[in-house]
């Protein structure tokens, strides 16, 4: 069988970029930029992009061209034994995808609830949440349905789904938030946290700042989780990798920048500080706080409300979809299985295993795996972003720099144009990247067992 392929350059783009902009941009960069004083976290995360990020991001995508293949194959196609790594890689989408599709559930209820339960209700601090995600029928109606979308347009193909859905997406969203953006810098009292979230103050760089700033960079662009390699594999070999490169990395900067534009002003001026923001973070932050700052924007709340919703809900989707993807194609490679079959045993199993993750809100609250409070979601989260994906990363560039060795990737980004940083990238993958990831991974481990805290 063929493989697939984009039509277009573009095409490509707005699908990597449409996986990489997501939940990660939309709520967990305000929150750490808020943490993190602000513009010195930006300036910081900036720097990190452009040098560590779009190196990993190039890996994954180079790997995926080179082969041809998603990630087992791709790994196994330089020896048999090294198909262990894309097997260990395979399970981070795999652990992913079913949580993914319960918090995209909870977006999209938010986004019809300023319609449907009115902006009032929302912002009640949490007791509309928490009874919404304990419901026994509707959190997972919304979890279904959500999985449902996104694996039609995964069935769909690469050529007929997922690039035609982002190429209404992503403009859309892009709008979206220019839109929100420019409502909130009218907000009285806003400048400040304009002011807060773009002046940088390097006394507060700290080792936590950066920590936080590598883990973001990696979780944003998508990398370690088998997707990028999936859609390298489906680019054309006259493509100019560095160039997409360096747009998907734009892009998803880009968005990150407008959430923080989209959430610390108005937080500011509704809650007083930006230390308010970040006093809550993941869930609590997106439908707990959020809800609560739009409410203070009087008669704009339910307008405000939907379109944030709506364009986190665009994020969500065309992210999912990727990692869907990279659940299928694995099956499908491995299993030589058609698209559709790949797409429906992938939506049985985000479905089945995506309940199980979900009942832990509710039938099976009783399991709490890290500790009091904590919840399956926050184990899988932990699991996959915390501890697989460091390894997978590390792994990849030990793999790259060490075993296949740097020219090997470099001569297949040759084929399609002059690789002007082919030096600073050896280096990159071959020492900086894989100390600073192990760091970040013993970090990331220790604070979760409250060796650290972070
Ligand atoms: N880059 C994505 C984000 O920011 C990460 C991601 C992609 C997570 C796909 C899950 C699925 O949210």
């Amino acid at each position: 069988m063929e493989r697939e392929s984009w039509s277009g350059k573009w095409a490509f783009i707005l699908a990597a970029a449409g996986s990489a902009v997501g939940l990660g941009n939309m709520w967990r960069f305000p929150y750490l930029a808020a943490k993190y004083g602000g513009g010195t976290f930006l300036l910081i995360y900036i720097i990190l992009v452009f040098t560590l990020g779009v190196s990993l991001l190039l890996q994954d995508i180079t790997l995926g061209r080179k082969t041809k293949q998603s990630a087992i194959g791709a790994f196994g196609t330089f020896g048999k034994k090294y198909r262990v790594i894309g097997v260990v890689a395979a399970a981070v989408p795999f652990l992913i995808l079913p949580y993914y599709c319960i918090i995209g559930g909870w977006v999209a209820k938010y986004a019809v609830g300023y319609i449907t339960v009115g902006a009032e209700t929302l912002a009640d601090g949490g007791v509309f949440f928490s009874s919404f995600i304990t419901s026994p029928f509707e959190s997972y109606f919304w979890l279904f349905l959500f999985a449902l979308i996104v694996l039609v347009v995964v069935a769909l193909g690469v050529k007929g789904g997922i690039e035609k859905i982002n190429l209404v997406l992503m403009p859309a969203l892009i709008l979206l938030a220019l839109g929100v953006t420019i409502y909130t810098f009218t907000i009285p009292g806003a400048l400040d946290g304009v002011a807060y979230y773009l002046t940088p103050d390097l006394s507060k760089i700290s080792p936590e700042l950066l920590l936080a700033a590598i883990g973001q960079c990696f979780f944003s662009l998508s990398i370690a989780m088998c997707i990028m390699i999936t859609y390298g594999s489906y680019v054309k070999d006259d493509e100019n990798i560095t160039q997409s490169v360096n747009r998907i990395a734009g892009f998803d900067l880009l968005v990150s920048l407008l959430a923080g534009f989209m959430i610390i002003p108005g937080a500011v001026a509704a809650l007083g500080s930006a230390e308010a923001v970040s006093a809550s973070s993941g869930p609590s932050l997106m439908f707990i706080t959020l809800p609560t700052v739009f409410e203070h924007m009087g008669a704009a709340a339910p307008v405000i409300g939907t379109l944030f919703f709506l364009l986190a809900l665009f994020a969500a989707v065309t992210s999912a979809i990727s990692i869907a993807e990279a659940c299928v194609s694995i099956v499908q490679d491995s299993l030589h299985l058609s698209r559709l079959k790949a797409s429906l045993a992938i939506l049985i199993y985000a479905l089945v295993v995506g309940s199980f993750v979900n009942a832990g809100y509710n039938v099976l609250s009783g399991i709490e795996p890290l500790g009091a409070g904590s919840s399956l979601l926050d184990l899988f989260d932990f699991l996959s972003n915390s501890v697989l994906m460091p390894v997978v990363a590390i792994a990849t560039c030990i793999f790259v720099g060490w075993i296949i060795k740097p020219k090997m990737l470099i001569a297949e980004v040759e084929k399609s144009g002059r690789f002007a940083l082919a030096k600073p990238w050896t280096i990159m993958v071959k020492y900086i990247a894989p100390v600073l990831i192990v760091v970040v991974l013993v970090a990331y481990v220790a604070a979760q067992f409250g060796i650290i805290s972070m």
